[in-house]
């Protein structure tokens, strides 16, 4: 239950170096049990989520273990994370427990390898969320119809598979539109079905593209990834294969909003510009220039930041995982902001603590709407989950005076040692544990 304390003010001058992917390494990490052999996989985050999906992992039979090439503690940064190796030693197990699936919804990522491999799984249904309405019951019918037999037990999806799952054509979409962990969810059991599988009205996220890319190292047949359509021709089996995770592309958007929010000049190492075209489309409306040289990012910002309207859309449109950060710093904008959230209408938790550090943001239903000011004060805020969490650091680093921001074991399932990258280009951040807090 550690705080962050935050004094803003400073303007962040520096270089920051983006880590792994979560949202890539996860699904990945589940795409290993469909292995023969070992799989080695590189750049993957130090997070709690990733720590989460490695004791599911080790629940289902896999030796996971990570190198640590910093045993002289020298290194930071993503140098610091050793290659990670996953090895199936035990296939009879199939159940990924409540314990774990209650702490972290991607423990859904693992239906889809288990059924094409080992003919069963037993999954904890996702309880609620803080961001809104997470059904899965698209992972559950693309998985049906690939011959999957499903009912709900206990608290449980049970699933199993007579004989080979068999490859068909079926359209994937859903009220909201294409789903991330759904379309990786189906690739990957295809991949190993009798036949071939199109998938129509896939979702197209660089993270798809990304298990994509493992699985045909590891011997899939796959065509179209990243498009609305994706081809899968099936194999009797896959082998193991050496993988290094795209950047992440949610933590790259943030440290631009943060350079943007304290007028400050960031170079973001080891990112891919081209994942977040429509941030920086936007960034450029509001005031903020982004450049790339060298596959290093420059971020600096004008004075004055312009209002803008944005609605969220899957990709390659603005990301729901950037809404958050954006609207903290439209608080800012000289004038009138419209953010509206298409892919979790519900997701807007953290209005009403940026509204108590001074901020005027109304919601009306999946729209909220952003009345500029000229400041934010410091105050003592709850984060309430991962993104809206992000959104209070940022709002921090900007206000008057001093922030406490309570709960941020949310950021440190998403974020890698955040306030270690922010405090080595400037801010003054620190992270407290509760104990201190009490005292
Ligand atoms: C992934 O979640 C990400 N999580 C989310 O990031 C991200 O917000 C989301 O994609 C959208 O970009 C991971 O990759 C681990 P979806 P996912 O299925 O795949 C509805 C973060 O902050 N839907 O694409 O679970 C759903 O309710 C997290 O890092 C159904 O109706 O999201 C939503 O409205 C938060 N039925 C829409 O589709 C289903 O079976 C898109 O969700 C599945 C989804």
């Amino acid at each position: 239950m550690d705080s962050f304390r935050i004094h803003g003010g400073a303007r962040l001058k520096g270089t920051i170096e983006i880590s792994g992917s979560k949202n890539s390494a996860l699904p990945i990490l589940a795409a290993t049990l469909m292995s023969d052999e070992k799989c080695v996989l590189h750049g993957v985050p130090r997070l709690s989520d990733i720590d989460s999906m490695n004791r599911l992992l080790g629940d289902l039979g896999c030796h996971v273990f990570r190198h640590d090439p910093n045993e002289e503690g020298l290194l930071i940064g993503p140098a610091l994370n050793g290659p990670l190796e996953i090895e199936v030693r035990d296939a009879t197990q199939c159940e990924a427990k409540y314990d774990i699936v209650k702490t972290m919804r991607a423990s859904i990522c693992v239906l889809g390898p288990l059924l094409a491999k080992r003919g069963k799984a037993i999954v904890s249904i996702p309880g609620g969320c803080a961001i809104g309405d997470r059904p899965v019951d698209l992972h559950v019918r693309g998985l049906q119809k690939l011959g999957a037999e499903f009912h709900y037990e206990k608290g449980n999806i049970v699933g199993e598979v007579r004989g080979r799952l068999k490859g068909c054509r079926m359209y994937l979409g859903g009220a909201q539109g294409p789903t991330v962990l759904g379309t990786i969810n189906v690739m990957c059991a295809a991949t190993l079905a009798e036949g071939e599988t199109v998938l129509v009205g896939a979702a197209c996220e660089p993270e798809v593209i990304d298990c994509a890319e493992l699985l045909i190292k590891m011997g899939a047949k796959i065509k179209g990834h990243g498009t609305p359509e994706v081809r899968i021709e099936g194999v009797d089996s896959l082998h193991g294969a050496e993988h290094r995770v795209i950047p992440d592309r949610i933590e790259c958007g943030t440290f631009m909003l943060a350079a943007a929010i304290t007028n400050g000049e960031l170079q973001l190492k080891h990112c891919n510009i081209d994942h977040l075209i429509a941030v920086t489309d936007r960034l450029d409306e509001v005031g903020v220039h982004t450049s790339r040289e060298n596959g290093t990012i420059h971020v600096s910002s004008n004075r004055r930041l312009n209002p803008v309207e944005m609605t969220t859309q899957p990709y390659p449109g603005f990301p729901t995982d950037l809404q958050a950060q954006l609207m903290a710093l439209l608080c800012l904008a000289d004038g009138i902001s419209v953010i509206t959230e298409r892919i979790f209408p519900d997701r807007f938790l953290h209005v009403g603590e940026l509204n108590r550090m001074g901020a005027k943001v109304r919601k009306e239903g999946a729209t909220a709407i952003i009345q500029g000011v000229k400041e934010l004060q410091g105050a003592t805020v709850m984060a309430s989950d991962l993104r809206a969490s992000a959104a209070l650091v940022l709002a921090a680093l900007v206000a008057k005076g001093t922030t406490q921001i309570d709960r941020v074991y949310h950021i440190d399932r998403g974020y890698e040692k955040i306030e270690q990258k922010l405090a080595s280009v400037g801010a003054q951040i620190e992270r407290v544990a509760e104990a201190k807090m009490a005292a």
